[in-house]
């Protein structure tokens, strides 16, 4: 289990980013964070990442405040865990096969002779090992995501944090994605966290739900309890739009 205890965030320029984030990400689950465009999905994924640091605020990690340990420790209990960027952010200079194998290069323990063999099995977990030379501007939005995840696998993590993994891409490239997501949770008991704007996408798989509304939790629950909410904000999400509505629905209060 993964629990953020009272997270704030403030940019450079003393903005607040993120106030007073609690809440849980349960192990071997699917949680949802959902939330409109700069809610802050991103920044505190990048804070649970541990590539940005809270302002204020504890992260605990199978009962332990990772934030009271020193950067090398942190980043020790941090290695099982892999984070998918939003719009898979894959090396364009790079073949399919040759940025999977990135992070094998990087670590450094894998013989040279078999990063190859190594980056096609991950490709064939996300179905594309017939794409293995083909360049990533060659590779459709939704084949560069099944990607991204192929390396994201490489770091053989127990957690791994998704980022608008669905995002622009039609409905078959989401399903397949959507597919290989759940497959990781029911079949490897992996702990997922699936960060999108697209509560839909969202429901079809995930366990456990957390609403960002400029930058503060408005709802953490299950489905149930997300379809019993009468939070007007949240029903909004959940109730396909009228052809009409007043703006300021779409303010929560
Ligand atoms: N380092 C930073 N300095 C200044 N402002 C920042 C910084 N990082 C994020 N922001 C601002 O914080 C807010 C939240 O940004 P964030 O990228 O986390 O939102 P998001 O929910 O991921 O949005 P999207 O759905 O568009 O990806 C935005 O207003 C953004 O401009
Ligand atoms: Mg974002």
């Amino acid at each position: 289990m993964i629990s953020l205890k009272n997270i704030s965030f403030f940019s450079n320029d003393a903005q607040q980013i993120l106030k007073n984030i609690t809440f849980d990400i349960p192990t071997a689950k699917i949680t949802a964070i959902i939330g409109t465009s700069g809610s802050g999905k991103t920044t505190l994924l990048r804070i649970i990442a541990g590539l940005s640091e809270p302002t204020s605020g504890e992260i605990w990690i199978n009962g332990q405040n990772i934030t009271a340990l020193p950067k090398a420790k942190q980043q020790q209990v941090r290695s099982k865990m892999a984070i998918v960027f939003q719009h898979g952010a894959l090396f364009d200079s790079l073949t399919a096969w040759e940025n999977v194998a990135f992070p094998l290069y990087e670590q450094g323990t894998m013989p040279l002779a078999k990063i190859r063999d190594e980056a096609e099995r991950l490709l064939q977990m996300v179905d594309l090992h017939s794409a293995a030379d083909l360049p990533i501007d060659k590779c459709s939005g939704g084949m560069q995501m099944r990607i991204a995840i192929a390396r994201a696998l490489a770091a053989q993590p127990e957690i791994i944090l998704y980022d608008e993994p669905s995002s622009g891409l039609d409905p078959i490239a989401r399903g397949l994605i959507c597919n290989l997501i759940q497959h990781q949770q029911v079949q490897q008991r992996m702990t997922l966290v699936l960060v999108t704007h697209q509560l839909s996408a969202a429901f079809q798989i995930s366990n456990h739900f957390v609403f960002l509304y400029e930058g503060q939790i408005i709802f953490e629950g299950s489905a149930d309890e997300l379809m019993e909410t009468a939070d007007p904000y949240i029903q909004r999400f959940i109730q396909p739009p009228s052809r009409s509505y007043r703006t300021t629905d779409l303010v929560h209060s």
